[in-house]
C-alpha cells in the first residue's frame, strides 16, 4: 500500500501523475483539509501536522509514503526521515530540482511556490547539490554559472481552488509574479507547488517558448516509479485499490478533488487526526 498526503487537494495532481504510470498499486490518500493551506504557516506548525498525517498512514499499513506537498516537504522531510529511520518516505523537491538542472542550458533557473517553500530555500540547495553531484571538478565552471531566482505566488492556491485558473485576473496576477523571473532570463521554471500544474498551460504562455516548465508533481511520480524498481523487497500490493481520507468536508473533497485528480472520486472518509 502506498500512502500519499497533502495539506488538501493539491497532492491529487501528484496522484494523477502516479496513477498514469503506476495504476496497478494500492493507494491511500490523506488530504489535511482541516489545516489547509500549509504554505503561509511556520515550519514548526507544518512539521506537527505532517507527523500526525504520516502516523495516520503508517497505522493503516502504508509501506511507502509520498509527501505530495512542497510546503510539507521543504519544512519537514529531513525531520520525518529522522523520526522514522526504517521507513520509506519520499518528498517532492529533489526529483524536480534534478530535472531542472538537466533541462537548463544556461543554468539560470526559476522556482515558484508557496511562501513556506520559497522561504525555506530548499529548492535552491537541492539544485546546487544536484549540480555538484552531476558535474565533477573540471565542470566547476558550470556549477558557478548556476543562478536561481525564486518567487512566492501565494494567491495562486486560492485562485485554483476557486476554479479561477482561466480568468484574466489570474493571468494578470501570474504576469506580475513572474515579471522578475522573466527579466532574469531564466530558461527553466520549476512549478514548486502542487496547485500549479492546474495552471501549467498559463505558465507556459506567460514564460514563453524559451523557458522549460518543470512540473514537480510529474517528476515526483517518475521518481516513485524508479524507487519502486530499486526496492522490490518492499513487496507492494497490487489490487488497484484507492482510499481517500480527508480531515474536513467530505463533499467538498469529492467535488474539488475530482477536478485535481482528473477523474471522479467516488467516495472519501472524513477522519479526525
Ligand atoms: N500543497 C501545497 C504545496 O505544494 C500548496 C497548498 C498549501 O499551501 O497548503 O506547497
Amino acid at each position: 500500500m502506498i500512502g500519499v498526503f497533502d495539506s488538501g487537494f493539491g497532492g491529487l495532481t501528484v496522484m494523477k501523475e502516479i496513477l498514469k504510470i503506476l495504476p496497478e498499486h494500492d493507494y491511500m490518500y490523506l488530504g489535511d483539509q482541516a489545516h489547509v493551506p500549509y504554505g503561509p504557516r511556520s515550519k514548526e506548525t507544518i512539521k506537527r501536522f505532517c507527523k500526525k498525517n504520516i502516523q495516520f498512514l503508517f497505522d493503516r499499513g502504508a509501506q511507502i509514503i509520498i509527501i505530495a506537498c512542497n510546503s510539507a516537504t521543504t519544512a519537514a522531510l529531513p525531520y520525518l526521515q529522522k523520526e522514522y529511520p526504517d521507513k520509506h518516505i519520499l518528498g517532492v523537491v529533489i526529483p524536480a530540482a534534478e530535472k531542472a538542472l538537466e533541462s537548463s542550458r544556461s543554468g539560470v533557473i526559476g522556482v515558484v511556490g508557496t511562501s513556506a517553500t520559497i522561504r525555506s530555500l530548499v529548492y535552491n540547495k537541492e539544485i546546487i547539490k544536484a549540480a555538484n553531484k552531476l558535474y565533477n571538478k573540471e565542470d566547476k565552471k558550470y556549477c558557478d554559472k548556476i543562478k536561481i531566482f525564486s518567487n512566492a505566488c501565494p494567491l495562486l492556491v486560492p485562485l485554483t481552488e476557486e476554479r479561477w485558473h482561466k480568468k484574466p485576473e489570474t493571468k494578470m496576477i501570474m504576469r506580475k509574479y513572474l515579471r522578475r523571473l522573466k527579466d532574469a532570463h531564466i530558461d527553466t521554471l520549476i512549478l514548486g507547488c502542487t496547485h500549479y500544474p492546474i495552471l501549467e498551460r498559463e505558465f507556459k504562455r506567460v514564460m514563453g517558448r524559451n523557458c522549460r516548465i518543470i512540473n514537480a508533481s510529474r517528476e515526483q511520480a517518475l521518481a516513485l516509479k524508479r524507487y519502486i524498481l530499486e526496492h522490490p523487497d518492499i513487496g507492494l500490493s497490487k489490487n488497484s485499490s484507492r482510499v481517500f481520507y480527508t480531515t474536513d468536508c467530505k463533499d467538498k473533497f469529492i467535488e474539488l478533488g475530482s477536478i485535481f485528480l482528473g477523474q471522479p472520486i467516488n467516495n472519501a472518509k472524513k477522519v479526525e487526526i
